[in-house]
C-alpha cells in the first residue's frame, strides 16, 4: 500500500480551539507580534517545537502509575536503567529534569576557560584538533540528529570518522542523543549496508561509537519531561553525580518524578519501533514535499523532526534587518492559527548563516488531515507573499531576545 497511516489509534483526545483572523490579529498585537507570548488556547496547530509536545501511549500511561517515587533507589530508576544500559551500553547513566540540565552539568564537569568543543561535519572538527591543539579540546560533540543543520541526520561512516580522529588524541566523543532514533532510522534508509539492521541495531551502534551522550527524553522519548545524561568516564561519573545532587536532586531521580523515569524507559523502547519511524519520517517528508512541489522553498532534504522553509528566498523583498522568518511566521499564525518559531536574525542577530521558519512536527499528536490543512495554508500565504511586510522591534533584552521581544510591522 502507498499511503502511509499513522501507526495507532486515539483513545484519549484533546479539543482544538478555532480563532478567527481578526481574534489572531488582536492576540498578535497583544503579544507584540512574538509568537512565544501567545496564550496556547489561541493556537490551532502547534508546530513550534517538537520538545516535550509528543502524544504518550498508552503502556507510557501505565507506567506513569508504576512510578516508584522513593527518594533514593526507586524501582523507576532501576527500570529506566536496564533500559538506557541495554541501549546505549555506557557505563553510567544519570537522570536529568532536561537536556540542558544534563549539559550544564557535562560542560562543568568537563570544560575549562579557553577550551574550544568541536561539534558536527568532522572535517571542521579535524580542523579545529589540528589548529587549535587537542590539549584545549575536552571532549567533541556531535549532535543527531542536527536540530540547527535542518533536522539532517549525520551518517555512522560520519560518527566513525569522528571517532577515527579523537581516539588518537584521547579526546572523547559525546553524543547530542535528542534524536537518536530519526538518525538511526534515516541510516537505515540512506546508508549502504544497514537496510537490514533494526533501528535499535543501529541506535546501539550509533551508541558504542561514542564515550558518553547528553539526551532530551523530551523528543525521541516520547516524554513531556526529562533528559539523561551518560558517560564511561569514572571520574566525570563521580564529578557529575556531585554536581546533579546539588542542583538536579539523588542520583536516582535527577530532577524528575518516578512516573516520569518510568515514561522514558518506555518511550525509548517505543521509539526505535520500524513502523512507527517509518510514519514519522515519511510525514514530515509528506509536508516538506507538498509544499517544495508547489514552490515554497525549503532546506532540502526534508530533516526528521521538523520543515524548515528559506524566508529569505520566499520572501526577498524582506531584508535579514527586518526579520523575514518572523515576518513569515506571524503571517502563517494570522492567516490560518498555526505557530512555527523564527530561526534566523531574530533568534541569532549578526551570527544567523540563514532566515528559516521552522515547523517542527509534535511525535503522534497531528493526523494527516491537520498536515493538509498545514499544507494548504502555507500554499495560500505563499501566494499573497508579496503583501507580506517586515518586522522592527520595539522592546529586547539583551540576550535570548526571541523569546521575549516585542515588535511591531513596518
Ligand atoms: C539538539 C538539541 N539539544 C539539546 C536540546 C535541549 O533539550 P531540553 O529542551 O530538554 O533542555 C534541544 C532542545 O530542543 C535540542 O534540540
Amino acid at each position: 500500500m502507498r499511503t502511509i497511516i499513522e501507526p495507532f489509534r486515539i483513545k484519549s483526545v484533546e479539543p482544538l480551539r478555532h480563532t478567527t483572523p481578526a481574534a489572531r490579529q488582536g492576540y498578535l498585537e497583544a503579544a507584540g507580534y512574538n509568537l512565544f507570548l501567545i496564550e496556547a488556547r489561541h493556537i490551532l496547530i502547534d508546530l513550534l517545537t517538537d520538545s516535550g509536545t509528543s502524544a504518550m501511549s498508552t503502556e507510557q500511561w501505565a507506567a506513569v502509575m508504576r512510578g516508584d517515587e522513593s527518594y533514593a533507589g526507586s524501582e523507576s530508576f532501576f527500570r529506566l536503567k536496564k533500559v538506557a544500559d541495554a541501549l546505549t551500553g555506557f557505563r553510567h547513566m544519570v537522570p536529568t529534569h532536561q537536556g540542558r540540565a544534563a549539559e550544564r552539568i557535562l560542560f562543568t564537569v568537563m570544560c575549562k576557560p579557553g577550551h574550544v568543543v568541536p561539534s558536527n561535519t568532522h572535517f571542521d572538527t579535524t580542523r579545529v584538533i589540528a589548529a587549535e591543539g587537542a590539549a584545549k579540546i575536552p571532549l567533541v560533540m556531535l549532535t543527531v540528529t542536527n536540530n540547527s543543520g535542518g533536522g539532517q541526520p549525520v551518517s555512522m561512516a560520519n560518527i566513525e570518522a569522528v571517532k577515527a580522529v579523537c581516539a588518537p588524541h584521547g579526546i572523547p566523543l559525546y553524543l547530542d542523543a535528542c534524536r537518536f532514533a530519526e538518525n538511526a532510522w534515516f541510516i537505515r534508509q540512506r546508508e549502504p549496508g544497514y537496510a537490514d539492521w533494526t533501528p535499535k541495531q543501529i541506535a546501539q551502534k550509533m551508541f558504542r561509537l561514542a564515550d558518553g551522550c547528553t539526551f532530551s527524553a523530551k523528543k525521541d522519548a516520547f516524554a513531556n519531561i526529562g533528559g539523561l545524561l551518560c558517560t564511561n568516564d569514572d571520574r566525570v561519573f563521580l564529578e557529575q553525580t556531585n554536581l546533579l545532587i546539588l542542583t538536579e536532586g539523588f542520583p536516582t531521580y535527577g530532577g524528575l518524578a518516578g512516573r516520569d523515569l518510568d515514561a522514558i524507559a518506555v518511550g525509548l523502547e517505543e521509539v526505535l519501533d520500524a513502523d512507527y519511524l517509518h510514519y514519522r519520517i515519511e510525514s514530515t517528508g509528506y509536508l516538506g514535499r507538498h509544499i517544495a512541489d508547489h514552490g515554497v522553498p525549503i532546506v532540502e532534504p526534508p530533516g526528521g523532526h521538523a520543515i524548515y522553509i528559506d524566508a529569505a528566498r520566499m520572501l526577498p523583498h524582506i531584508p535579514a534587518a527586518q526579520f523575514p522568518g518572523q515576518a513569515l511566521a506571524v503571517e502563517l499564525y494570522r492567516h490560518a492559527g498555526i505557530r512555527s518559531v523564527e530561526i534566523g536574525s531574530l533568534m541569532f542577530g549578526e551570527a544567523a548563516r540563514h532566515e528559516l521558519l521552522r515547523l517542527a512536527i509534535p511525535r503522534r499528536v497531528y493526523t494527516q488531515s491537520h498536515i493538509d490543512y498545514v499544507v494548504e495554508a502555507i500554499l495560500e500565504v505563499n501566494q499573497h507573499k508579496q503583501s507580506i511586510r517586515g518586522m522592527e522591534i520595539v522592546e529586547a533584552p539583551p540576550f535570548l531576545r526571541h523569546f521575549s521581544a516585542r515588535m511591531r510591522q513596518l
